[in-house]
């Protein structure tokens, strides 16, 4: 081992984004952060993840915070660190497509802001679909990382892999991440997935899992071993379940070999020192579930991601359907053939899971269809690897017209509408970009901003009337 070339593997850091969106949905508030910003900051992570995916939402709806006041704050505490979000390509951080005016600009403000590496996916791996948001990232100056969903299917082979990373590679990306959301990527075949993807292309390439099925320390160890540049950990208080591997354990699992990370265990004790007391906080509170602590089988029996099996038992409780949990998880696999096998990411999981619901409860196949399994068959999100099921389609959509085309090329441009609706409650630009992903829960947010900004004011001038002691 000591004949080889040093080559140090870099280390994500995820506590301020995707490790608290899969232990306590997502509600670690920005206070709670800032205080160990600058300890952070002196680690020497590769980058810190904390900002995109689900946080933008969860801030606006629950902790009534702005998003990008988060992004500021933090930006402003790192001095030397890169920081990182995660995009859903041509969906933003939402659920359906934007016009490429939205997408450009949202880059444009995320970079403006803060953001060092945006890591972009398509929930369809349609590299079409995360074009847009590439051109605009190299454009700002940022890294634009592109993701791939992984997961297993007949279309999904070595060639598969291979091919697309070189279409990355191509289009201009600075990066790419293999995102495993489900933990479904074995330790040997990561080592195989890894050396195939390096034998493609020039471009890093960065892994990005889950600890649900139990496997995600050692298909680190597997993929380092075979040449992957950076792994994303979380510090250990956060970590494992449906989080990443502990920071703390992968950097002393590489410590002294070629790979040595070269981080001070020392500063990464501090930070566990520092939310050691708000998990045990989120589990006596219940935020924090020990149900999502433990090794869930199952995501690696049906290869359907933890967050998935969860929706899919309170959508069955709410019809008084438990009893057809072991029907629902068969006609998984069904649908997703049907729907020429998708990767099981956002949104396509919630369409492939809520479809297997209904198949099931109405008891014949497709007898219903939701409004965004009519778009997927209609070609509304994209090009899926396989062709859809011609019989399936045809009974959704009848004889509507099918989209070949890159969808977000059907759509206007509509920041000016956009402009126009919250002309009243604008405050900052960034606010039309909120409103145009989350428009009730902006609006609501707007409301609440201004009636806290007049608390404020009137306190203040009470205070000069002296009519209150403060
Ligand atoms: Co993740």
């Amino acid at each position: 081992m000591s004949e080889q070339a040093k080559k140090p593997v870099g280390i994500t850091e995820t506590i301020l984004r995707d490790a608290h969106q899969s232990l306590i949905a997502t509600r670690m508030p920005t206070e709670l952060m800032l205080p160990i910003v600058d300890t952070m900051d002196k680690v020497g992570y590769h980058s810190v993840e904390c900002w995109g995916g689900a946080t933008f939402d969860a801030s606006l709806r629950f902790l009534h915070e702005d998003p990008w006041e988060r992004l500021r704050k933090l930006r402003d505490g790192f001095k030397k660190t890169k920081l990182q979000m995660l995009l859903r390509g041509q969906n933003i951080l939402g659920y359906a497509h934007y016009p490429d005016d939205v997408v450009t600009y949202f880059v444009q403000k995320s970079v403006a802001n803060g953001i060092d590496i945006i890591r972009i996916f398509d929930c369809l791996n349609d590299l079409r679909n995360v074009k847009t948001a590439i051109d605009a990232c190299n454009k700002e100056g940022a890294e634009a990382q592109v993701a791939l969903s992984y997961t297993l299917g007949d279309a999904y082979t070595m060639e598969y892999w291979m091919d697309i990373a070189k279409r990355i590679e191509e289009m201009g990306a600075s990066s790419i991440c293999i995102k495993d959301m489900a933990g479904l990527l074995v330790p040997y075949k990561a080592s195989e997935l890894i050396t195939a993807m390096k034998s493609a292309t020039k471009l890093p390439i960065q892994l990005h899992t889950h600890y649900t099925s139990g496997v995600a320390s050692m298909t680190y160890l597997k993929a380092v071993e075979a040449g992957v540049d950076v792994i994303d950990t979380a510090i250990s208080p956060f970590s494992m379940g449906t989080s990443q591997p502990a920071t703390e354990v992968m950097v002393e699992t590489f410590k002294g070999t070629p790979y040595d990370t070269g981080l001070d265990q020392n500063i990464l004790s501090e930070i566990a020192d520092y939310f050691r007391p708000y998990r045990e906080e989120c589990l006596e509170n219940g935020l924090l579930n020990p149900k999502v602590m433990g090794v869930n089988i199952k995501t690696l029996l049906y290869q359907v991601p933890g967050g998935m099996l969860s929706n899919m038992v309170s959508q069955l409780k709410e019809q008084n359907a438990e009893d057809k949990y072991d029907e629902v998880l068969k006609e998984i696999p069904r649908v997703r053939k049907d729907f020429g096998e998708p990767p099981l990411v956002t949104p396509s999981s919630q369409i492939v899971g809520t479809q297997a619901v209904m198949n099931v409860l109405m008891g014949e196949p497709y007898k219903m269809a939701t409004g965004q399994t009519k778009d997927l068959l209609s070609g509304k999100y994209g090009q899926t690897v396989k062709p859809f099921n011609p019989e399936v389609q045809k009974k959704v959509i009848g004889d509507e017209e099918v989209i070949t085309c890159r969808p977000a090329d059907l759509l206007k441009p509509a920041l000016k509408d956009y402009e126009e609706k919250i002309k009243q409650w604008k405050q900052q630009d960034e606010d039309v970009l909120s409103y145009a992903l989350f428009p009730q829960v902006a609006e609501d947010f707007f409301k609440y901003r201004q009636a806290q900004q007049e608390k404020v004011d009137l306190t203040k001038a009470d205070t000069a009337n002296g009519a209150y002691p403060v």
